[in-house]
């Protein structure tokens, strides 16, 4: 098998942190989606041995069978509240909840608006639906307002798709925007907000929040592999909706439930973020700390408006190599290169957490600022 191109896929050797521990050395982690360092969190590891103790590990069903146990339900409810929805449903993960919502509000005859940056998994879910996908440049509304008009109310339904945070970029959808387009054209929104919860909002409750939209957007996806740390996805909204989706999503009806350790571990992270915002502050605070260092060094931090930060470096091989250096400099942080992002934009991307502290950050900022002179990409 040709294996030219694939990326080094490198092993931690014990848990997600600030650090990690790869080929025996502890390395600065700034590429894990742990956005608040709550993957290895004391709280939750106890919550989940109390729960393996009272509820064992499998589900042993998919949840309409007999996968459906009290603790999914009890989740299922703490993260509607946390949401400000009327309902949620959980699902095995966040790409799984776009193949549970797409494919199943959309089919045949029905045309989906897709942001042109969405994620692979809405790409996904929009092919396995067989709606008309039309793609709409990247946050442009008027180009989202174009599409919408050549394709008229017809017998079909019409569905808006976004991503909330992109990212490779760091941007915000224009949420707020799209919402009223849907509302002129008739149309339904979904936005994925896996990089949105736990950071944006209210404690982190979400793009929905963050914009005040509660009750305008019909679907909310999410994931609760990033800022919770653990595994699954989430869809939430109308009761109605959710009942809906619960009786009629392929991924619901067909793959076994959420197991009882990850079910247990993100109960504790939502009790976590509903009882005190601190680390979602942090995780701001040290989003715009190295932000402000890397920028300060000379660094081109593109426009990211949320804790990830893209360190663009422009060439493919140039940005590989750039993450090599910081490897051997005890930092771990990949290289994003095309197709992933558009070819001569490759960078590196920084994502920071609420665990790592300010030292932690003038280390990693200095190894950028020591492999970016080495390279001459600063000066
Ligand atoms: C926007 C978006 N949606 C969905 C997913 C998939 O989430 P999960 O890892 O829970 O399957 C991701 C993760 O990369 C994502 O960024």
């Amino acid at each position: 098998m040709e294996n030219e191109g694939y990326a080094d896929i490198r092993v931690l050797e014990g848990p997600q942190g600030a650090w990690v521990r790869i080929d025996g050395r502890d390395r600065l982690n700034l590429c894990s989606n742990n956005y608040l360092g709550l993957a290895n969190d004391q709280r939750v590891r106890e919550r989940v041995v109390d729960a393996l103790e009272e509820w064992g590990v499998g589900p042993g069903a998919v949840r309409t069978i007999a996968g459906t146990m009290g603790l999914h339900l009890e989740l299922e409810r703490k993260l509607a509240k946390f949401k400000g929805a009327e309902a949620a449903m959980v699902v095995q993960s966040g790409f799984c909840a776009n193949l549970a919502v797409v494919p199943t509000l959309t089919g045949e005859g029905d045309v989906i608006f897709s942001d042109a940056l969405n994620h692979a998994s809405i790409i996904d879910a929009c092919r396995l639906s067989r709606a008309k996908t039309v793609r709409y440049a990247h946050s442009d509304i008027t180009d989202l307002r174009r599409a919408l008009d050549e394709h008229a109310p017809g017998s079909g339904r019409r569905l808006i798709i976004t991503d909330g945070v992109f990212s490779m970029d760091g941007d915000i959808a224009k949420l707020p925007y799209i919402v009223e387009a849907a509302e002129d054209f008739d149309a339904m929104v979904a936005v994925d907000d896996a990089h949105g919860e736990g950071v944006l909002g209210r404690g982190g409750r979400g793009i929905v929040n963050y914009f005040g939209l509660h009750g305008r957007v019909d679907v909310e996806v999410g994931t609760m592999s990033k800022a919770f740390g653990v595994m699954g996805g989430v869809v939430a909204g109308k009761a109605t909706l959710i009942e809906f989706l619960r009786h009629s999503a392929r991924p619901n009806l067909f793959s076994s439930a959420l197991t009882v350790p990850d079910v247990a571990a993100n109960l504790a992270a939502v009790e976590i973020m509903e009882e005190d915002d601190s680390l979602v502050r942090k995780l701001w605070d040290n989003g715009d700390y190295l932000k402000d260092a890397l920028e300060a060094r000379g660094f081109d931090t593109a426009h990211s408006e949320t804790p990830i930060t893209p360190v663009i470096i422009g060439d493919e091989e140039a940005a590989k190599e750039f993450s090599r250096a910081l490897f051997e400099r005890d930092v771990f942080a990949t290289a994003i290169t095309f197709p992933t992002v558009p070819r001569g934009t490759a960078r590196i991307r920084a994502m920071v957490s609420a665990a790592h502290s300010h030292s932690d950050l003038d280390f990693g900022a200095n190894m950028f600022a020591e492999v970016g002179v080495t390279m001459g990409i600063i000066k």
